[in-house]
Formats: structure tokens, C-alpha cells, sequence
């Protein structure tokens, strides 16, 4: 059996537009959002909560990965306005045959937000 896809959110990011620390963190914040966003859905990835991507600097942080697909770091992830198209691009990711998802696809206000992507381990 081969598990989903996962979107692993840093719950211990702050947001780059934050001028300090919230509590809970922006990180968490955002975790706790998107699970409420897709507590009623059969979506196509696993949600993870993850503890810093060494990215912090540019929070909120979050990585997607699978089985055979191109892992993603994005930063900047505004918890107040981009859930939406958060789920909408880790759905297009799960959905794709090897994690990439074209420029084009991806939902406008995450689409210069990579920070990297890794190969595929297989
Ligand atoms: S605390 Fe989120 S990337 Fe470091």
C-alpha cells in the first residue's frame, strides 16, 4: 500500500509579515486552519504537522512530498489568506505523477513562493 502524499506544515513558524512571535505560533495557526479546511474532505494528501524547515525566516513554512515525486519547500504562506489555494496546490501535487506542478497551475499567490525543491528518491 502506498501513502498519500503529504503537506507538512511548520507549527512552529512565525509569519513573515509578523512583527513577533504569536501564540500559538502562525505556524500552528495555519496547521490547525487547514485541518479544519479538510476535516470533510477525501483529499489526496496526508496533512503533517512538522517542527521548522529551516526556513524561518520566510514563515510560514510548508513541504510537500511523496513516493516518486519532486519535494517542495514554499515560504511566506499568509495563514489568513491562502488556505485555499494551499489545499489547491498540495491537491494539484498529489494529483501529479511526479510532484511537478507547472508555474502556470499553481495558484497565483504561491507561485514565487519555492524556496526548493528535492529529486524524487526513487
Ligand atoms: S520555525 Fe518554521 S521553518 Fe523554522
Amino acid at each position: 500500500m502506498t501513502s498519500k502524499p503529504r503537506l507538512n506544515i511548520c507549527i512552529t513558524c512565525t509569519a513573515s509579515t509578523a512583527d513577533a512571535p504569536s501564540d500559538p505560533r502562525d505556524g500552528k495557526q495555519l496547521f490547525d486552519r487547514m485541518a479544519a479546511l479538510c476535516a470533510d474532505h477525501d483529499l489526496p494528501f496526508d496533512l503533517h504537522p512538522a517542527e521548522c524547515l529551516t526556513n524561518c525566516k520566510s514563515g510560514c513554512s510548508v513541504a510537500l512530498n511523496g513516493a516518486g515525486k519532486w519535494g517542495y519547500v514554499y515560504g511566506n504562506v499568509d495563514p489568513d489568506t491562502m488556505l485555499d489555494d494551499l489545499r489547491d496546490l498540495a491537491t494539484r501535487y498529489a494529483d501529479s505523477e511526479n510532484g511537478i506542478v507547472a508555474w502556470r497551475e499553481r495558484p497565483e499567490t504561491l507561485r514565487r513562493n519555492v524556496i526548493a525543491r528535492i529529486p524524487p528518491l526513487d
